[in-house]
Parts: structure tokens; sequence; C-alpha cells
């Protein structure tokens, strides 16, 4: 069985492999094409067009992150060949304390006092207790599910939100678009999880942000496409005054890298990380591939990606 593997730091990806999954050949992009030719899987984070256009005749695609989208939007992804994503993987636990970290930036006025800093100002504002501290959070999927569960053993009441209804211990869950504007008009701090699809793409447009209390903040380490950029600029106001939005801490752009010439860089209530905030890591990951193509080979029942909603 060949398995063709295509992600950053490939090497500890193949020597994982290697020894999980001995039954295998792993090729990888630096092979050579009839070597690497005709693979039974394909164990891919963003593939160039050309490696992809390749291998038609897969069995199956593993997706080595969470999100799909750039697979799928992929025109050179082969038709019909069922995708696995990873789940969770150990993301949750990375991506939740981006979301604390970002909660709590705005909740003890690290933003605040950044700038009080700058003016060399010595002034402690009152705490306001997480009890009284909503938090949102959009996309309640492997990730944002665990992520809300997170924030709530934190001790902040936590809305959560996804497009059909769900039910989650400690969690006030809302649905559709009621849902969404109930969920708004009460938070603090919006988290955002959703994959990027056309039906969450620009989610938070002007009337969405404009639903958020006064001195909302938005945390995304979700996908770029979530988020109208025009509109979150308008929200935030000028400088640093603050507008109706407090501030933004955003890992995910509709372009990556996020281009020199955004106005988003020199924001000073932006806050810009680059897609760091949940990195695949090896471990859990290589046992969700080894588990898949094992699933795949014995043709066992296996829960695929549904490409229409895409996700
Ligand atoms: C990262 O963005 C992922 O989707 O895993």
């Amino acid at each position: 069985m060949r398995v063709l593997l295509h992600i950053d730091d490939i090497d500890t990806w193949r020597q994982a492999l290697v020894e999980r999954l001995p039954e295998a050949e792993i090729v990888t992009a630096d092979d050579p094409a009839d070597k690497r030719r005709n693979a039974d899987y394909l164990a891919v984070w963003q593939p160039p067009e050309a490696l992809l256009a390749e291998q038609a005749q897969a069995k199956g695609i593993i997706n080595l992150g969470a999100g799909v989208d750039a697979l799928l939007n992929n025109p050179a992804l082969p038709e019909n060949v069922p995708i696995v994503k990873l789940r969770d993987a150990g993301m949750a636990e990375l991506i939740a304390d981006y979301a604390r970290y970002g909660i709590l930036h705005f909740q003890r006025d690290f933003d605040r006092y950044r700038r009080q800093q700058a003016q060399r100002e010595w002034r402690a504002h009152a705490v306001v207790d997480k009890h009284d501290w909503p938090v949102g959070v959009l996309g309640l999927g492997a990730i944002g599910a665990k992520v809300a569960a997170m924030l709530a053993a934190d001790g902040f009441p936590v809305h959560g939100w996804s497009r059909t209804p769900k039910s989650l211990a400690g969690i006030r869950c809302h649905h559709g678009d009621t849902g969404l504007a109930a969920l708004l008009r009460q938070v603090r701090s919006l988290v955002l999880l959703l994959p990027s699809t056309a039906s969450t793409r620009h989610i938070m447009d002007a009337e969405a942000l404009a639903a958020l209390p006064k001195g909302a903040s938005l945390i995304n380490p979700g996908r770029g496409s979530l988020i109208d950029e025009a509109a979150l600029l308008d929200a935030l106001g000028e400088g640093a005054q603050e507008g109706r939005l407090r501030g933004a801490i955003l890992d995910a752009f509709p372009e990556e890298p996020l281009p020199a010439t955004s106005p988003l860089w020199t924001h000073p209530r932006i806050w810009i990380t680059p897609h760091m905030a949940g990195p695949t890591p090896l471990g859990e990951a290589v046992d969700q591939v080894v588990a898949a193509i094992r699933a795949f080979e014995a043709g066992d029942e296996i829960e695929t990606v549904d490409p229409d909603a895409g996700y």
C-alpha cells in the first residue's frame, strides 16, 4: 500500500508513519514522479494542485488538519474520493489556550494597560468577575465544543452556536439565525470556530458586529472568511479610541500570509498572530491517520467530510 504524505515538518511525519504503519510505503513530493504515482491514500495538508492532480485513483484522502476548506477548494481534488479530516487531535486544547489568552486580554484589561504604559500611567481598573463576562463560541464541532467546555470550566458563562441544534452540558446552546442574534446580544467576548463554507462567509458582517454589546471583543482562531473586514474596521473605529468593538485578536485571514499592505497590521486595537492558534500536534494526529487508513482498508464505517456542507 502506498501513502503520499504532504505537510510541513515532513521528516518527522514520515518517520512516525514508517513506524506506525509498517505495511505502507510512504512517498512524498520529493520522490521521483513514477515512484509517487498511484498512491492508495493521500495524507495531506494544503497540497499543491500539481501534486493532487497526479492522484485521481486514490482510495481515500486524510486531511492533516481540522479545516477542509483549502482541500475542497483545490481545483485538482479528485472527485468522489472520500475525505477524512482530523478531529480535535490535540488542537482543541491549543485553541482553547489561544481563546483564553484572548478573553483574559480584555477581561483583565491588558489592552488598556498597554496604552496606559505608553503614557506611564499607573491606574488599576476594577476587575469584572468572570461570571459577569459571558463568552460566545460560534461553531460547536470537535474543536468548538471542547473549547466551549474548557472556557465554561474556567468560570465564564458560555453560549455556543451551531447551524443545527446541539445540546452540550454546561453550555447555553443556540442555533439558526434567530439563535445567532440572541447569542450576539449577550456576549462580551466572541470566539469564532466555524468552518469556512459558503454559508459562514462573512457571518460577522456589519449587522452581526452591531448586534454585539458595545465594548465586546472578537477572537478569531478559525478562518478569515468568517469576518467582513471592512465592517470589522468600521466597528473598531479610528485609532486607539475604543469604538463599538473594543478590540480583535486575529489568527486567520482570507489571504495568508496577511499581505503587508493590509490595514489590519497597524490598527492599534487589532492583535495579529500568524495562523498559529492550533497547529496539528503529531501524536494523536498520527493515531487518527493510521486508524483512518486501516478502516479504509478493512472497509469499515468511517466518518467522512460532506463536501457540500464544506466540513
Ligand atoms: C488549521 O487551520 C486547521 O484547520 O487544522
